[in-house]
Parts: structure tokens; C-alpha cells; sequence
């Protein structure tokens, strides 16, 4: 059946409209003709395949990655980059104008820089003496020799890998933002385990460390950081920094005594900006990031933070006389107690980091009370997807 392609889903899916009834394709793009089969029916929508491009947009680009359609990392490979940039920007000015009534001229121009080789991370499967990544919504291997996002150092340990003897269930090979160090974490085994271990700093099979050194160090602009193989650590290797000096702009000046991070890993965006005011608090609830919280404070000499390792929502309403609260939630957003309690906290300041513009909404829909949007600035943390990240800055009403 063919169908033209009237605009894009928040997810890159292209949607066009069959008997009045929505219908999501993946891998096309607006205006164009598509010959497509339906793939699953439900009641107030259907999910078609494209079967053929018939009339091609002008901004599709094809056959950057081999593995594109098959392992169901990206989303939109397939869009030239100006493009992706501006579906993302579209995407954020879109959903805070329908959910949280946020003006357009308050959303800033989109931050971007490589389109390719960014990430510091990626999580691999294995069955059968083959690694790779799985098959999009199966439990089957695509054997890969590169990823287009993952930085070069990555790509060469893949490589290696996947030339050994081995049976590995998962690996997790994660990089300092500059490549300068390495961290493997196998389940399973490898016959050539001293010739791994001489290409990584850290190096752990079935959760024994086989390297005396237990974490990778990374610089984020003038800040040093550990991080251990359970710690979140932000992925892309160079954008990090634009969105923490985001932040600490946001900051500056401004004599804050007394801010809190929250949802803070590994301690990251409190220490960068811990020059600039007189006492930070950061809370996250994974043990391993705040070790690694702590041992960063050590490492950059910054004796003006500490850390609370616990749920967020379990110690909110243990403060009062904040200026300021940092919070970057996982994509969920924040939980009803928390925002009730950021309004009683009721610092000056809000600045939310979020990875999802749809939980941001809601939640900047429930803060507007008490709170005014001054700005929101989109950056295109994950390229070839349709991930979007955005800081935020509220101020009190
Ligand atoms: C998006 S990461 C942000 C980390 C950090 N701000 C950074 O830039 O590296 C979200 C963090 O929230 C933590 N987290 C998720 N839910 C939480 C909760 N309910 N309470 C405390 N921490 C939570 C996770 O462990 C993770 O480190």
C-alpha cells in the first residue's frame, strides 16, 4: 500500500494517515512516498514497515551503517544532521508548548558538535563464541566490528573481542573521555585473558578484577573523575562539558550559599561548580556512585560538597534555606513528593538537567506556580537517535 509520509513521531517515526487512522513507519521521512506493509493493528493506531522508498526526501542520507535496521540503536541514521538537529529542537519547542505552555523564544538554539564516534560506552551481548549487539527486539547477536557512535578505542577492543576465542555473555567496555584509558567488564570467559589484559587499565571477568586499578580516570573541563564500572557516568565524550558549563554559567555571580545536586552520580556537576558557591549537597541512591562521589571530592580538593547516598524522594524534605537545586532525574522526571517539596523548599533557583522534553513538561506544567521558565537550552547529547537532553533554568515567581 502506499502512503506519504506527513511528519515525524517524537520517537523519528515517520506517521502518515490510512482511513483517518494513524500509522508509525519507521526509517522515512516527511513528504515522502512510501510503499508499506502493516505490520500490527490496534485500535487507535497501526505500525506499518517500509517495503519501498517510491519518492525519496532530499534530506535522507542511506548506508552510513551496516548494521542500521538491524540492531535498533539509532533511530536516525538515515536524516542528514542539520535535520536531526532540528527535529530535536522542533521536538523540545513542540512538547513544552503543549504540556507546560513554554513560549518558543525561550528555547534556545540546539548545542551540537560530532555526529560520529561520541560515545564513551557501550554494552555488548554474546552467544556462541560471537559478540554484537541485539537483533532489534530480539534475543538474537548482530556481530558488529564497529559502532558509528562509540569512539575509536572502543571500536578497536570490539575488534579484538570478537577475534578471540571466547564465551562471553555480556561485556561492557567503557573509555576516559579522551581514550586515553579503558575499562572491560566480561561475564563469561576469553581464552587469550593476558593478552586483554594488557590492553586495559581495568580489566574485570565474572566480577574479579584482574588489574590492580579499579577505575578510570576522565577531565571534565579543569575536574578530574573517577568511575568505577557500576557508576552512571554521562556517555557522550565532548558535549559533557558544553552542558556542565551550562550549568555553572547559570550559576555564576550569583553568591549561593547553600545548593543542592540532585540525582547527582558520581558527584560531577556539584564539583564543577563548586568554586562558585559555599556548600553543595549532592543526593543519588547507587552505592557506587557515591564511593566514586566521594573520591572524586578527594581528587579535585574540594572540601565544600558532600554526599547523601539515598533515594531523593527519601531525603527532600530534610532541607530548607537552599538557594538553588540542581536536579537531573533519570527519564522518568521527578516523583509527585519531590516537586511538592521543591516548592516548599522554594529556592531562587531550579536548574533541571533532563534526558526526556515529555517528563520535563509535566514537570515544569506542575512547577509553574511557584516557578517561571527563563530559559531551556536543547543539546544534542546522543546523536543517531532520537534523544534529546535539555538544561533548564527556573526562577522563583
Ligand atoms: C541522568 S543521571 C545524572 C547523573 C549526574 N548528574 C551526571 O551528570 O553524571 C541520573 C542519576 O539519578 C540516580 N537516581 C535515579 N533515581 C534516583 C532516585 N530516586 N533517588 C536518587 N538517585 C536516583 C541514578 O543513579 C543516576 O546516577
Amino acid at each position: 500500500m502506499e502512503v506519504k509520509i506527513e511528519k515525524l513521531d517524537n520517537y523519528g517515526r515517520g506517521i502518515a494517515y490510512i482511513n483517518n487512522k494513524i500509522c508509525f513507519i519507521e526509517n522515512t521521512l516527511p513528504n515522502e512516498i512510501v510503499d508499506i506493509k502493516i505490520i500490527e493493528e490496534h485500535s487507535k493506531y497501526n505500525i506499518g514497515y517500509p517495503i519501498k522508498i517510491i519518492e525519496e526526501s532530499p534530506i535522507r542520507i542511506e548506508g552510513e551503517c551496516p548494521y542500521y535496521n538491524l540492531c535498533g540503536g539509532c533511530n536516525l541514521n538515515h536524516i542528514c544532521y542539520n535535520e536531526e538537529n532540528k527535529f530535536k529542537k522542533d521536538k523540545v519547542k513542540n512538547l513544552l508548548k503543549i504540556y507546560a505552555n513554554i513560549e518558543e523564544e525561550k528555547i534556545n538554539n540546539i548545542i551540537y558538535q560530532d555526529r560520529n564516534y561520541y560515545r564513551n560506552k557501550i554494552t555488548l551481548h554474546g552467544k556462541e563464541g560471537t559478540i554484537g549487539l541485539f537483533k532489534n527486539n530480539t534475543n538474537d547477536i548482530i556481530p558488529i566490528q564497529e559502532c558509528l557512535l562509540v569512539n575509536q578505542k572502543i571500536n578497536e577492543m570490539i575488534r579484538f573481542l570478537s577475534h578471540q576465542e571466547n564465551e562471553i555473555e555480556e561485556v561492557i567496555i567503557k573509555t576516559s573521555n579522551d581514550n586515553s584509558e579503558i575499562m572491560v567488564s566480561i561475564k563469561g570467559t576469553i581464552a587469550n585473558v593476558e593478552e586483554l589484559k594488557k590492553k586495559c587499565n581495568v580489566l574485570i571477568i565474572n566480577d574479579n578484577y584482574l588489574t590492580t586499578q579499579k577505575e578510570i580516570t576522565t577531565s571534565i573541563g579543569n575536574k578530574k573523575y573517577y568511575e568505577s564500572i557500576n557508576s552512571f557516568f554521562q556517555v557522550n565524550n565532548t558535549l559533557t562539558k558544553e552542558l556542565y558549563d551550562e550549568v555553572l554559567n547559570n550559576i555564576k555571580g550569583k553568591n549561593y550559599n547553600k545548593v543542592l545536586d540532585l540525582y547527582c552520580g558520581t558527584g560531577t556537576i556539584g564539583i564543577y561548580i563548586s568554586e562558585e558557591v559555599q556548600e553543595i549537597i549532592g543526593i543519588d541512591y547507587n552505592k557506587s556512585n557515591i564511593e566514586d562521589a566521594n573520591k572524586n571530592k578527594e581528587l579535585n580538593h574540594v572540601d565544600n560538597i558532600s554526599f547523601i547516598c539515598d533515594k531523593v524522594e527519601n531525603k527532600i524534605d530534610n532541607f530548607k534555606d537552599i538557594d538553588c537545586i540542581i536536579v537531573d532525574p533519570p527519564r522518568a522526571g521527578l516523583d509527585s513528593k519531590t516537586r511538592n517539596y521543591l516548592k516548599k523548599i522554594f529556592p531562587k533557583e531550579i536548574i533541571y538537567v533532563s534526558c526526556d522534553p515529555v517528563t520535563l513538561s509535566r514537570d515544569l506544567k506542575d512547577l509553574e506556580t511557584n516557578y517561571q521558565v527563563k530559559k531551556v537550552t536543547p543539546f544534542n547529547m546522543f546523536p543517531r537517535t532520537y534523544h534529546v537532553e535539555c538544561v533548564c533554568l527556573l526562577m522563583k515567581k
